[in-house]
C-alpha cells in the first residue's frame, strides 16, 4: 500500500482517503514521509487526508483518543461488518461537538462527515457551531445525488463522491457504471477511457 500511495503522490494524486478501519493510515504516513524526502512535494500542505472517525467511536468521550490514535497511526480494534448487538443509537450533537473540539485545538484541518442524508445534514445544522466541511457519500453518473447536492451547495458543504466508478471489482460493488453503454459511447466519441469521462 505503501508503495501504491508513494506512486501516486508521484503522479499527482492529492487526495487520500483513509479511516482507522481501512488500517491505510499507517503506510499512508509512511509514503508521505517518503514522497516529501524524495522530493515528489515539498510539503504536507500540498495533500488533503481524510480519516474516519468509525462509528464504534462516536460517543462523545471517544472522538479524541480515536483522532489520536490516527494521528499517532496506532492500529485500531475495529470490526465490519458491525455486530447487531453494537448497534445503538448515536448521540449526534454531542459527538459533534467532540468533534467541533478537535478542530478548535488544531488536532485536524476540517471535520465533516460522511453517508449524510439531507435530513441528517439538516439536524446536524440545527446545532452545529461548525457546519462540516464535506460529506462523503456514493456517488456515479448514475447514481448522481442532485438533491443532496443541491442542498450541499446551499449550505457550503462540498461533496466528496466515494466510488465514483462504481466500485467495480469491490466486495460489494457493480459493474454497471464502468459498463453502462452511454458512457462507453461517450468515451469512444472523445478517445478517452470511461474513467476518464466519469472524472
Ligand atoms: N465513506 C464511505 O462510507 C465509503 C464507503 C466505501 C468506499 N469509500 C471510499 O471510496 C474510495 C474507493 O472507492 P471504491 O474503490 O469503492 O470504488 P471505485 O473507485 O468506484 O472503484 C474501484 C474499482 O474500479 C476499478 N478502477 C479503478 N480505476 C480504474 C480505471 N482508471 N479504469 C478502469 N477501472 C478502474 C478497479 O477495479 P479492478 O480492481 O477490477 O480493476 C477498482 O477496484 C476510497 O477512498 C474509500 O475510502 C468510502
Amino acid at each position: 500500500m505503501r508503495e501504491s500511495i508513494l506512486r501516486a503522490i508521484q503522479l499527482g494524486y492529492r487526495h487520500f482517503d483513509s479511516a482507522a478501519l481501512y488500517q491505510s493510515e499507517q503506510p499512508l504516513g509512511e509514503a508521505i514521509a517518503e514522497a516529501i524526502d524524495k522530493g515528489f512535494i515539498t510539503s504536507r500542505d500540498q495533500l488533503f487526508i481524510t480519516s474516519k472517525l468509525w462509528c464504534s467511536d462516536a460517543h462523545h468521550d471517544r472522538v479524541l483518543p480515536a483522532l489520536q490514535n490516527s494521528l499517532h497511526t496506532a492500529p485500531g480494534k475495529y470490526e465490519f461488518p458491525v455486530k447487531k448487538e453494537d448497534v445503538v443509537p448515536m448521540d449526534l450533537k454531542s459527538v459533534w461537538e467532540a468533534m467541533e473540539e478537535c478542530k478548535n485545538s488544531g488536532l485536524t484541518k476540517s471535520i465533516g462527515v460522511s453517508n449524510f442524508s439531507c435530513q441528517k445534514l439538516q439536524r446536524l445544522l440545527a446545532t452545529a457551531k461548525i457546519p462540516p466541511a464535506v460529506n462523503q457519500v456514493e456517488m456515479n453518473p448514475l447514481w448522481q445525488q442532485k438533491k443532496l447536492r443541491e442542498f450541499c451547495e446551499r449550505n457550503g458543504i462540498h461533496v466528496t463522491a466515494y466510488s465514483p466508478l462504481g466500485a467495480k471489482g469491490t466486495i460489494w460493488g457493480c459493474s454497471q457504471v464502468m459498463g453502462c453503454q452511454v458512457l462507453n459511447d461517450i468515451a469512444k466519441a472523445r478517445q478517452k477511457t470511461i474513467a476518464q469521462v466519469i472524472f
